[in-house]
């Protein structure tokens, strides 16, 4: 059974970035097999884990609209499916990455979206986690691209807004009813100790923790290098941080 944590918050919180993280953790200590799934549709967790993209779930939904009298019949749609998944999964070092993309031009989303759904039932039970970067807000919720989540963390930035906007997203995970059996709140970015009066509004907003990772300088070093999260110095605060909230949440 493989362990799906999947990562939420606000926007530009941080979530990629821990989702990176996160990933290279769970491969350093672990030594787990890791199914990477970008699920922002503005992908770039990829570049992130240091790999490129050379299709993603979006692009195979616009070949089966191009394609779409070919694949009318029922069972040859089925196996055009299953060959396109295996022909979409990213391999990298020591992990796969699944990235959802989207369509061409202007529209929903909604093909993509269950594609991908389709695509994660069918490859989670092949590894022992699966880590889930979302984009910002609340429509992978309401969506339900993300359901049946064993950890769910919530980031946000250490003020007071962004507190409440993780609170937000736990209200509507238990009014959506989405499957989620152990929710964390991360405040990333922090300077230092967490002011009273934070801890405070995380308390009341009904948040245990918080866990907590610093201001890493190193982070936008290799940001600015362009560098993958791979490079970052194993003693660097981000990562030694992460594999201690690792071992709390696991
Ligand atoms: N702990 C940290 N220390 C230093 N910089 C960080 C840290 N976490 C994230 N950042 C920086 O913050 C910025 C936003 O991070 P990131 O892209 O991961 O956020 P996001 O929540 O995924 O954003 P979006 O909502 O656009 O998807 C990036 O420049 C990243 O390098
Ligand atoms: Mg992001």
């Amino acid at each position: 059974m493989s362990v799906k944590i999947a990562v939420a918050g606000k926007g530009g919180t941080g979530k990629t970035t821990l989702s990176a993280l996160i990933v290279r953790s769970l491969i350093e200590e672990k030594k787990a097999s890791v199914l990477a799934l970008d699920a922002d549709p503005n992908s770039n967790l990829n570049e992130l884990l240091g790999v490129k993209v050379n299709s993603t779930v979006g692009h195979i939904v616009e070949d089966f609209k191009k394609n779409g009298a070919v694949i009318s019949s029922g069972l040859y749609k089925d196996q055009m499916v299953e060959m396109n998944l295996h022909q979409s999964v990213i391999e990298g070092k020591g992990f796969d990455l699944l990235v959802m993309g989207r369509g061409e031009g202007p529209g929903c989303y909604c093909a993509a979206n269950n594609l991908f759904k389709k695509y994660i039932d069918m490859l989670q039970g092949s590894y022992d986690f699966v880590v889930m970067d979302n984009e910002a807000g609340l429509e992978h919720l309401s969506r339900k691209t993300t359901n049946n989540v064993d950890i769910m963390l919530i980031i946000s930035d250490p003020s007071a807004r962004g507190i409440l906007s993780a609170s937000r997203i736990n209200t509507l995970i238990n009014e959506l009813t989405i499957k989620v059996k152990k929710t964390f709140l991360i405040i990333n970015r922090l300077d230092g100790p967490p002011d009273e009066r934070l801890l405070r509004i995380v308390k009341d907003n009904g948040f245990d923790g918080p866990l907590t990772v610093d201001n890493d300088l190193q982070i936008n070093d290799t940001e600015l290098n362009c560098e993958s999260i791979f490079s970052l110095h194993e003693n660097s605060i981000s990562i030694s941080q992460i594999k201690k909230i690792l071992l709390k949440i696991l």
